[in-house]
């Protein structure tokens, strides 16, 4: 018995070790990619590549990869390798090589790099489609973000503005340091809820209300969640393979019957609103039964819908969170800002507008300097659909390879922003801004695929910050944990602790 038991020992031992040298000389083999393909790269780790902290949940994507970004610079580099896994990722450093990939070589890098479920609900909207599905899908929505609508919108988007005043001023009366993201984000929320999903402001008040709980579902980033972004964007095949879910069917169902309900409602009593949801409305209803070319499906009208909400409300949360920091930590610049709002709202009797908002250029400065030093999407993400020769090296980028454009190291790069870590909005005025190369300042991405909301986020985003600036002075408050720390578990940049601020009633 003794010696059976031995010997079985030794033949799993055996089995082990076996697959650990098969296992390893694999990952070697997958780790020679980018020297095959003549471009130069940074030494990967196994199993991890050169992503180990950013797998392990302890550094925040975009973080990792303006630290590549640096290092592959300091070489001299103007592209780069890495690895996800066994995933060769190409890191695009040279603005000529950023121009060609978002802008004039566009049509071999199309699509980003997610894995999309096709097979689920809500998943056709414009973050996820690819192709002409996404093209056909954008040249619709286009109109409905043109200046000309933002601006009508103002109004719907201004009701929000009042109850933000409401819930700054019983922060305020408590005498305790303010969780400023938190009143931002119900602004936020209050605004796209109103604009996207054509909800009255009421309907948000109540915290245990139906639409809170589904804001407060689809944002959740629990381990589970994470794992599956990264086993989609690392395995898309596996991912397909074992069907992976990414909505919850809670929140499927909520949308759908609030998008019905209110079509419904606004069909039955004849009543129209200038919002998103009415946009869309008409488009579903251009050319009668949604299916023909101009027009969108219910499934597809309710996407949208969902990623209007997805993508505009924690961006522009985000970034009014961080101006306001940088204002509370600049107090000559918060004053000068102070100045040039009060200035222009009394050209306009006292009355933010859509047009006195575009007129407050250094306000402008402030958030394009924010937006620089926190952009809420660190990197953009492109796939390769097509082999592609690189106009000028005996390189081909293969078909499916994942490329990043690693927009935190950009900003950061001391050869376009002398003083990177130095809050200076002197950096955005007119002359100063042309002074630097294109390519260099993407916190809206480049080219046909940039974010189609661009508009109606800053528009929103500067809205908040004149309606608190105008009646506080805001300071730092020492629960803020400083330096800033950009906490790992977030899609988007996120101070860890988060940001709290003090308000003196003006
Ligand atoms: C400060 C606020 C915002 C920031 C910083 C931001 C940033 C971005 C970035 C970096 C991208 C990727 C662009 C690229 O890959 O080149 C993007 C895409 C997108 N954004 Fe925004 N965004 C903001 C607000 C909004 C708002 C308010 C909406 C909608 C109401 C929106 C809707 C979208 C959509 C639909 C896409 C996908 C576009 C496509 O693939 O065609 N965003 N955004």
């Amino acid at each position: 018995m003794i010696a059976l038991g031995s010997l079985l020992n030794v033949n799993s031992i055996g089995v082990v070790v076996a697959l650990l040298v098969v296992t390893t000389t694999y990952w070697k083999w997958k780790y020679q990619y980018w020297k095959r393909r003549n471009v130069p790269y940074l030494e990967p780790r196994i199993p991890f590549g050169n992503m180990e902290e950013v797998i392990r949940g302890k550094q925040l994507l975009g973080i990792r990869l303006a630290e590549i970004y640096k290092e592959m610079k300091s070489k001299g580099w103007r592209h780069g390798g890495i690895y996800t896994f066994t995933r060769p990722i190409y890191i695009v450093l040279d603005l000529d090589y950023v121009r060609n990939v978002t802008t004039k070589d566009f049509k071999y890098f199309m699509d980003r790099n997610v894995f999309v479920n096709e097979r689920e609900p809500l998943q056709a909207h414009l973050l996820n489609l690819s192709g002409t599905r996404w093209k056909n899908m954008r040249g619709k929505l286009t109109p409905t973000f043109s200046s000309g609508k933002v601006k009508a919108m103002f109004q719907v988007m201004a009701e929000s503005e009042n109850e933000l005043q409401q819930k700054m001023y019983q922060e305020y009366k408590k005498n305790q340091p303010i969780d400023i993201k938190e009143i931002l984000a119900c602004f936020t929320t209050n605004v796209i809820g109103t604009c996207a999903f054509g909800l009255d402001c009421q309907a948000l008040e109540d915290e245990d209300s139906p639409f809170r709980v589904f804001t407060r579902n689809i944002f959740v980033t629990t381990r589970l969640e994470s794992f599956k972004r990264l086993l989609s964007v690392t395995f898309p095949l596996v991912a397909k393979l074992i069907n992976l879910k990414f909505s919850l069917k809670e929140n499927v169902d909520f949308v759908m019957k609030m998008v019905q309900d209110t079509i419904d409602y606004r069909k039955k009593n004849n009543y129209t609103r200038k919002d998103f949801m009415q946009l869309l409305i008409n488009l579903k209803d251009a050319d009668g039964d949604g299916h023909n070319r101009g027009s969108i499906s219910m499934d597809e009208l309710a996407s949208q819908v969902l990623v209007f909400f997805a993508a505009g409300y924690e961006t522009s949360s985000t970034l009014m969170t961080f101006a306001l920091y940088e204002l509370a930590r600049h107090e000559d610049i918060q004053e000068k800002l102070r100045r040039e709002i009060n200035s222009v709202l009394e050209q306009h009797n006292g009355q933010m507008t859509y047009d006195s908002i575009q007129d407050m250029k250094y306000l402008s400065q402030v958030i394009d300097e924010t937006l620089r030093m926190h952009s809420p999407a660190a990197q953009l993400s492109r796939t390769c659909i097509k082999d592609y020769k690189l106009p000028d090296q005996d390189v081909i980028i293969e078909k499916g390879t994942t490329v990043i454009i690693p927009v935190m190291g950009i900003h950061y790069d001391e050869e376009y922003y002398p003083e990177p870590e130095k809050f200076d909005p002197e950096r955005f005025t007119d002359e100063n801004k042309k002074s630097r190369p294109n390519y260099t300042f993407m916190p809206f991405g480049e080219g046909p695929r940039n974010c189609i909301g661009m508009r109606f986020g800053l528009v929103q985003s500067k809205m908040g910050v004149v309606s608190l600036l105008k009646d506080y002075k805001l300071t730092v408050n020492k629960k803020t944990i400083e330096p800033l720390y950009y906490s790992p578990g977030h899609l988007f940049l996120s101070a860890e602790g988060e940001i709290w601020l003090d308000a003196e009633k003006i």
